[in-house]
C-alpha cells in the first residue's frame, strides 16, 4: 500500500478499506508513515469524516496496536469516566476515589493536555515521584490493592493513541469527531470496563461549541460502546467557564483535595457528583441520580474517598504529605474588573491559552511544563463586581511567559448589566 494514495483517497472523500486504516495506523506506529503524513490523513478526516464502518476500523486497529485488559477473574463492577476536554476539569482525580471507596474498579487511562484544555496526567505529574508510566502488570497490581490507578497511554496500552495524540496537539487536527470518538473509546475498551460515563464539553473553552456536535459525537460513542458491550452513559456540561475555582497543573491537585476534603467549589462537586451517579446506577448501586449523589456524599463526608486518593498517590510512588507547600509558584499577578457590572460571559478557550503560555501545556514538541502554573477565578459568571475588583489571580515561575499570558487574559471576561442564564449540566443520557 502507499501511504499518500491512502491520503489522497480521503482527501477527494472515497471510502478506506478496514485493511487500508489498518496498515496506515499499524506503519506509522512501525515509523515507516512520517508524522506529516500521518497528519495529513488526520486532516482529511477532519474534513470529510469517517463512516461508521470506517470509524469501527480505526477504533478496532488503536485498540488492538497494544495489549487489554481483563478483570473477568473479579466480581467488581469495572467502570470509568473520561471527558472530551476542559479547562479547570479535574473531575477525574476526585470522582476515581469517591468510585473506588463505594467498591468500583476503575484502570482510568487518561490524556496529556490536547491544545487548550488540561491533562490529567499532566496534573498528576506535578504530584513529585507520581508514576503515570506503569506496566500492565503493576497497573493491575494497584487497582488490585486500591480499586483504582491511573496511568497514561503508553507502548504497551494503547500505543497508537500515544503516539496519534500528540500529533493530533500540534498540528491543529483535534477536533474531528470520529477521530476523538476513536481516540476516547480505545483506550476506554482497553481498560477492560463494564460501565463509562462519558463527559461531553459544550461551549467557547470546548472543542465541540454547539450542543449539536454534542449529540453527534455522543450518538459515535453510544454505537462503538454498544459493540464492545459497555455500558455508556452520556453528561453534555457546559464549558463557557472554567470548572471549580482554579485551572493549572498542581493547583489543580490542591483543589481536588479540597475537594475530597468536602470543602470545594460547588460547580465542581455537582459535576463529579452526577457522573458517579451514572456509574453507580449501571452498577447497580443506586436506583437513580439522586441516590447516587448520596452515596457519594458519605464517603466524601466519612473521609474514605480522600483516604483512597492519598493511597493511589502513595502506590504510584507520589509524595504529597504537605502538599500546600509543593510547588509553590515564583510569580504572581492579578487582573482587575474595568467596569462594574454583572460577568455575562467568558472567553474559555483564550483562558485556555493563556494555560498554555503559563506552562501548563504544550506548545512544542518538546515543551516542559511549569508544575506551579495556573490561574485563579476570583468571580465567575453571575457575579456582581466593580470596576478595578479582582477578577483573575495568575502565577507560575517564568515572568516573561506570566506576562504573556496577563495580555491574553485581559480581554476574556464580559461585563453587562444584564443577569446571564448559565447551566452547568445541559443534559444527560
Ligand atoms: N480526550 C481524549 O482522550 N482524546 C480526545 O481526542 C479528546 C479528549
Amino acid at each position: 500500500m502507499i501511504p499518500s494514495d491512502i491520503i489522497s483517497k480521503k482527501r477527494d472523500g472515497i471510502l478506506l478499506s478496514k485493511d487500508e486504516i489498518k496498515w496506515f495506523i499499524s506503519s506509522y506506529l512501525e515509523d515507516k508513515v512520517s508524522d506529516a503524513q500521518m497528519a495529513s490523513l488526520l486532516m482529511a478526516i477532519y474534513f470529510k469524516g469517517l463512516n461508521k464502518r470506517e470509524l469501527y476500523a480505526f477504533t478496532e486497529t488503536m485498540i488492538n496496536s497494544g495489549s487489554t485488559i481483563n478483570f473477568k477473574d473479579s466480581d467488581f463492577f469495572v467502570a470509568d469516566k473520561h471527558s472530551t476536554g476542559g479547562i479547570g476539569d479535574k473531575t477525574s482525580l476526585i470522582l476515581v476515589p469517591i468510585l473506588a471507596s463505594l467498591n468500583i474498579k476503575v484502570p482510568m487511562i487518561a490524556g496529556r493536555g490536547l491544545a487548550f484544555t488540561g491533562g490529567t496526567i499532566d496534573k498528576l505529574e506535578s504530584i513529585p515521584g507520581f508514576n503515570t508510566n506503569q506496566s500492565l502488570k503493576s497497573f493491575k497490581k494497584i487497582i488490585l490493592k486500591n480499586n483504582s490507578s491511573i496511568i497514561s497511554q503508553s507502548n504497551e496500552i494503547c500505543p497508537a493513541d500515544k503516539k496519534i495524540y500528540r500529533l493530533r496537539d500540534l498540528t491543529g487536527t483535534i477536533p474531528s469527531l470520529p477521530v476523538i470518538c476513536s481516540s476516547i473509546m480505545s483506550k476506554k475498551i482497553s481498560e477492560g470496563i463494564n460501565g463509562l460515563v462519558l463527559d461531553i464539553k459544550i461551549g467557547n473553552g470546548a472543542f465541540l461549541k454547539t450542543i449539536d456536535e454534542g449529540r453527534n459525537l455522543a450518538k459515535l460513542m453510544k454505537d462503538v460502546g454498544n459493540s464492545f458491550k459497555v455500558k455508556t452513559d452520556i453528561i453534555f456540561s457546559s464549558m463557557d467557564q472554567p470548572l471549580g475555582d482554579y485551572a493549572g497543573l498542581f493547583c489543580e491537585i490542591q483543589e481536588a483535595i479540597k475537594t475530597l476534603s468536602n470543602d470545594g467549589p460547588s460547580d465542581l462537586k455537582e459535576l463529579t457528583l452526577i457522573l458517579g451517579a451514572k456509574i453507580l446506577i449501571q452498577a447497580g448501586k443506586a436506583k437513580n441520580l439522586d441516590e447516587g449523589i448520596k452515596l457519594q456524599e458519605q464517603v466524601l463526608r466519612s473521609g474514605s474517598a480522600l483516604k483512597r486518593f492519598n493511597k493511589l498517590v502513595k502506590l504510584q510512588k507520589g509524595t504529597i504529605d504537605n502538599y500546600t507547600e509543593i510547588n509553590r509558584p515564583k510569580y504572581q499577578k492579578f487582573i482587575f474588573t474595568d467596569k462594574s457590572g454583572i460577568i455575562n460571559k467568558f472567553n474559555t478557550e483564550r483562558i485556555g491559552w493563556a494555560l498554555v503560555e503559563l506552562g501548563c501545556g504544550y506548545k512544542y514538541t518538546d515543551s516542559i511544563l511549569d508544575y506551579t502554573a495556573g490561574i485563579q477565578f476570583i468571580n465567575k459568571i453571575g457575579d456582581n463586581v466593580i470596576n478595578g475588583e479582582k477578577l483573575f489571580r495568575v502565577f507560575n515561575s517564568n515572568k516573561k511567559r506570566l506576562e504573556e499570558a496577563c495580555l491574553l487574559l485581559k480581554s476574556s471576561c464580559y461585563i453587562d448589566n444584564k443577569v446571564p442564564s448559565f447551566k452547568l449540566i445541559l443534559d444527560e443520557h
